[in-house]
């Protein structure tokens, strides 16, 4: 197990539809920290450098047009095996493959329009956190938990 820091998104419409805070509940009841958050409109070129691998993918257009569409909220997460455990919190791509208990399977009603982003290992979560934060966005604390997770 390693403390490490991944990169979230609430995406277009998970503003729209109102459910940041139901969201937000179920990271943070995980016993995650949240060390940056902001809410902001994507640029087209950072969008597109976001999701980089899968330029070229029939999808992609359409994946570009939707997080640039309105405001999505970022954040960078970080607890025990953050990376993995956002994944599993997050579930499975397309909303019908993911499990009731996780955000898609719950919130999220297409694949395109599947409410959350998060990194997929460490190499991208540090990429995708140095391209939407700076170092000093990011917010060290103490929680009072910390002591029965570690
Ligand atoms: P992200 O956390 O958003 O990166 O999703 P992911 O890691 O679960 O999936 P992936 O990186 O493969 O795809 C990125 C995004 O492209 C997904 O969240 C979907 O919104 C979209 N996407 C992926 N596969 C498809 C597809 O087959 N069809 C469509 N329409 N969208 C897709
Ligand atoms: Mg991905």
């Amino acid at each position: 197990m390693s403390c490490e820091r991944t990169f979230v998104m609430l995406k277009p419409g998970t503003l729209e539809r109102r459910l940041v805070g139901r969201i937000l509940e179920r990271l943070e009841n995980c016993c995650l920290k949240i060390i940056a958050l902001k809410l902001m409109r994507i640029p087209r070129d950072l969008a597109e450098e976001h999701y980089a691998e899968h330029r070229g993918k029939d999808f992609y257009p359409p994946l570009i047009d939707y997080i640039t569409s309105s405001p999505v909220i970022v954040m960078v997460i970080e607890g025990e095996n953050s990376i993995a455990k956002v994944r599993k919190i997050a579930g499975a791509t397309n909303p019908m493959e993911a499990l009731p208990g996780t955000i898609r399977g719950d919130f999220a009603l297409t694949t395109k329009k599947n409410v959350i982003h998060a990194s997929d290992s460490l190499e991208s979560a540090q990429r995708e956190i140095n391209l939407f934060f700076k170092e000093e966005e990011l917010i060290d604390y103490e929680v009072p938990n910390e002591k029965w997770i570690r």
